[in-house]
């Protein structure tokens, strides 16, 4: 029986979800520590352009095709890609953006998990009176699975099944009955707990609660632009980076919700209102909150240096002991806050990435959502599984380069030609104007054309061969060291030692992976001869 076509509710509701699906942890955990990285001032400029530039235009693309989609009954990357060109090589190459959305689903809905966890310690009290080591090390021992925190054993694993099943649930009611529904409660209650921390930073006082300097010493250091910063490579591939994990490109995610669109609907206001709404969360709150308060207790070099040591610290292992210094009350307000934003921004954001797997299960197989959710939760849970156990040994990271970075830039390099050059940039505008409730300037058609292209492709060709150190300088060509980071010297393990017990790990996570994009073309390819085969039975049906 074929399913019902879904849409959303209202426009608001709509925006909500959508930017709902971008603020997310980046928003809050991602942004803060990069801009930390990246000399704070010297990563504002590159990043705003890139918001620009790269930003924009591919929220534009994503909205716009995946509204083509949804009109002809297609909700998931795969298919949507297809209908820019009929070719069905375009079918595989959308699975690539079927496979972030499922890898990042997994890990993301991981990390929902711990802030869930968080939020409930906060709120009884566990931070109350542990010293800065014992914060942190309380973060180790929540990711061991052996040990339990909270006196429940497994608790890690248990929060980590209570979320995923928490989404699958909303997901099973739908896109207006689960996703928007449940959009309209998060958003405005993370906006609320997220202008109280802000107004909590603002008013840090050196010397009152511990605090040796203002919280506005945080906030020059970010926002005091530095020019000189314009020609180094290494920032621009971190700031545009941060652009498209904030927005959610190259993931399916924006297409599919925008699948379900209607035809008279607006694209072109929709979603500049959603990516604006989404850089508000991130440069005024999400530059608000960690930064001016973890800069005004330990300056700046102390937070570059702790920085450096990954991107968690910040958020799990620092700002639980910050709040401590605020007195019970207070702490605990600000703990419940910090992680309920968190958490709610989260909870958006996997929804939003787990339903183009939904859709996909959904169009290839005429299951109801419902089923389809079941179903997906079932493969999101066992995806994860590795990353849950092994975290430690190098497997989430493995996800989240190959899943959750570097997929990415290579499925929007994909759907920038794709819009611009084979479909044809006077169809590509006009779908994006088409229903439109303001005018885009002529500026972003160009830009559409020769620039986000031509960026792309130039960031995923310097991340293959990403230079030692980032030294970009003409003369290290005469001896062109790859980063350990460059994709070319992960695929060979560059920087680790041959015994190192986790190169294992890290290859049977690749395997899993591997296999799993060949499942997904797999499928494809199946579907693609089924329904062939039934177009020549009817035929000889009818000939008979
Ligand atoms: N935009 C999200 C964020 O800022 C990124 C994301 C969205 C990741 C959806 C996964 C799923 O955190």
């Amino acid at each position: 029986m074929a399913q019902k076509r879904q849409s959303w509710n209202s426009r608001f509701g709509l925006i909500l979800a959508m930017a709902g699906g971008a603020v997310g942890l980046g928003n809050f955990l991602r942004f803060p520590i990069q801009a930390i990285q990246n000399g704070g001032g010297a990563f504002i400029i590159p990043y705003l352009v890139s918001f620009i530039l790269l930003g924009l235009p591919l929220t534009m693309i994503e909205w716009s095709t995946g509204k083509l989609g949804g009109l002809y009954g297609h909700h998931s990357p795969p298919m949507i890609m297809q209908k820019l060109d009929h070719h069905v090589y375009w079918r595989y190459i959308g699975a690539i953006g079927l496979f972030s959305s499922i890898i990042i689903s997994s890990y993301y809905c991981f990390i929902e998990s711990w802030i869930f966890s968080y939020m409930l310690h906060s709120l009884f009290g566990t931070f109350n009176g542990m010293t800065e080591l014992q914060i942190s090390e309380f973060f180790d021992r929540y990711l061991d699975l052996s040990i339990s925190v909270s006196g429940i054993p497994f608790d890690t694993f248990i929060s980590f099944v209570f979320c995923l099943g928490l989404n699958i649930f909303i997901l099973s009611k739908g896109i207006s009955g689960g996703i928007e529904r449940v959009a309209k409660i998060c958003m405005p209650l993370l906006f609320i707990f997220g202008i109280f921390l802000v107004i909590k930073s603002f008013t840090l006082k050196a010397g009152e609660d511990g605090a040796i300097f203002d919280g506005t010493l945080g906030l020059n250091f970010l926002w005091t632009p530095q020019f000189d910063s314009l020609t180094n490579p290494k920032v621009w591939l971190a700031a545009a980076g941060q652009v498209f994990f904030t927005l959610s490109l190259g993931m399916g995610a924006i297409q599919t919700y925008a699948s379900y669109l209607k035809k008279e609907e607006d694209v072109a206001l929709s979603s500049l209102t959603s990516a604006f709404t989404n850089e508000f969360t991130e440069v005024i709150l999400g530059s608000s909150i960690i930064i001016p308060i973890s800069i005004g207790y330990f300056g700046i070099d102390k937070v570059i240096e702790l920085t450096q040591s990954g991107g968690f610290g910040l958020g799990f292992r620092t700002m639980p002991f910050l709040f401590e210094q605020w007195g019970t009350v207070l702490s605990t307000l600000a703990g419940v806050a910090f992680f309920g934003l968190l958490f709610f921004a989260g909870i958006t954001s996997t929804l939003s990435i787990i339903q183009p797997t939904v859709a996909y299960l959904s169009k290839s197989y005429d299951w109801s959502q419902k089923k389809s959710s079941y179903i997906t939760g079932t493969f999101v849970f066992f995806l994860a599984l590795p990353c849950v156990l092994f975290f430690d040994k190098g497997v989430f990271d493995e996800y989240d380069y190959w899943g959750g970075t570097m997929s990415l830039f290579l499925f929007a390099m994909f759907e920038a030609i794709a819009f611009s050059w084979v479909m044809g940039i006077d169809k590509g505008w006009a779908l994006i104007n088409g229903y439109a409730n303001i005018r885009i300037p002529k500026f972003f058609k160009y830009v559409l054309k020769y620039v986000t292209p031509t960026m792309l492709i130039l960031i995923f060709i310097s991340a293959l061969i990403k230079p030692m150190n980032d030294d970009w300088s003409l003369i290290s060509i005469h001896g062109w060291e790859l980063d350990n980071s460059a994709i070319i010297a992960e695929l060979m393990h560059k920087g680790m030692a041959p015994d190192d017990p986790n190169i294992a790990y890290i290859d049977g996570a690749r395997l899993y992976l591997l296999f799993l994009i060949i499942s997904i073309w797999l499928t494809i390819y199946i579907t693609i001869r089924v329904r062939k085969k039934r177009i020549q039975t009817k035929r000889s049906e009818s000939t008979i």
